[in-house]
């Protein structure tokens, strides 16, 4: 058979555009990182809502980092090596915290042996365990995640203005992608220290209250932020607690057993897109996810 020398051309483009793209895509991709983070996680309806849902928000979003707040991961108090081992099942790869770190004595083990466990880092020289990390994978930049604590209504930790300046510096010197947990109770805390990263962090995200705030913003020197991402478990409760103890102690002061709730399962996060260059925001968005 003879074959049509322009038609062969043209299938010879068509590989060629073919192997273009081949080559073209993945480096699209990285353009832009996409992370997500998940608010505390409450307990059991907690890390099951994250192992049900989080397969599905990866996929739909292209998502390339999990970062969650696992304070509240074990009984609504804390964090057990079993409950940060499931939460790194469900495909979280680093996990950050907040006062109730401490609830459970097993933690200080964790905090030895897990280098994907984060406390906040304005605690004392010499706590144990590790205030920021800077995760690395095949496919992605660095990123680098920072945790934090406020002071305002909480105990009075080192001052995490300071800490947080020390500690982006050193940061950055890895990584242009940053990503702030700031685990505060006061709002204007949160603003006033994600304002004062503005240009040198790429997202701050606010967590402690379990309220979803509907603030996100990107500010102008590129850093995104939102003052509370909410939290993973069950809302039809106070914060994640049942609701009827919690009403007796505000009414009687006295001491009560306060069970984790179990109605109305919702993951709650943030989902930041980062330009992987420069480590500016691109995009920060809310989620609050059904687990019905
Ligand atoms: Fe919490
Ligand atoms: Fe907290």
């Amino acid at each position: 058979m003879k074959l049509d020398p322009a038609r062969v051309a043209s299938a010879r483009g068509r590989r060629a555009a073919k192997r273009r793209l081949a080559t073209v895509a993945p480096r699209v991709k990285l353009q832009s990182v996409n992370l997500l983070f998940v608010g505390d996680i409450v307990g059991e309806p907690g890390r099951h809502a994250l192992r049900r849902l989080l397969p599905g928000l990866c996929q739909t979003h292209q998502i390339d980092m999990v970062i969650a707040n696992g304070e509240n991961a074990a009984g609504g108090a804390g964090i057990t090596v079993n409950t940060a081992g499931e939460i790194l099942d469900a495909g979280v790869h680093i996990i950050t915290t907040g006062d109730h770190l401490w609830d459970q004595k097993e933690v200080n083990l964790l905090l030895q042996t897990e280098p994907r466990l984060l406390r906040p880092c304005n605690y004392p020289p010499g706590t144990i365990g590790q205030g920021s990390t800077v995760w690395r994978s095949d496919s992605l930049p660095p990123v680098g995640v920072l945790n934090l604590q406020g002071r305002t209504f909480l105990a009075p930790l080192e001052n995490p203005f300071l800490c947080a300046r020390a500690e982006v510096a050193r940061l950055r010197q890895m990584t242009p992608i940053i990503f702030v947990d700031m685990h505060a109770e006061a709002t204007s805390e949160k603003i006033a220290l994600a304002r004062m990263l503005d240009g040198q962090v790429s997202a701050v995200v606010g967590t402690h209250t379990h309220v979803q705030t509907a603030d996100e913003q990107i500010f102008p020197g590129g850093t995104a932020y939102l003052t509370d991402a909410g939290f993973t478990g069950p809302h039809e409760s106070v914060l994640g607690r049942e609701i009827e103890p919690i009403i007796q102690r505000f009414c009687t002061n006295t001491p009560q057993k306060f069970g984790v709730a179990s109605g109305r399962i919702l993951l709650q996060g943030a989902l930041v897109r980062i330009d992987d260059s420069s480590g500016r925001a691109l995009a920060i968005t809310r989620i609050s996810e059904s687990l019905t």
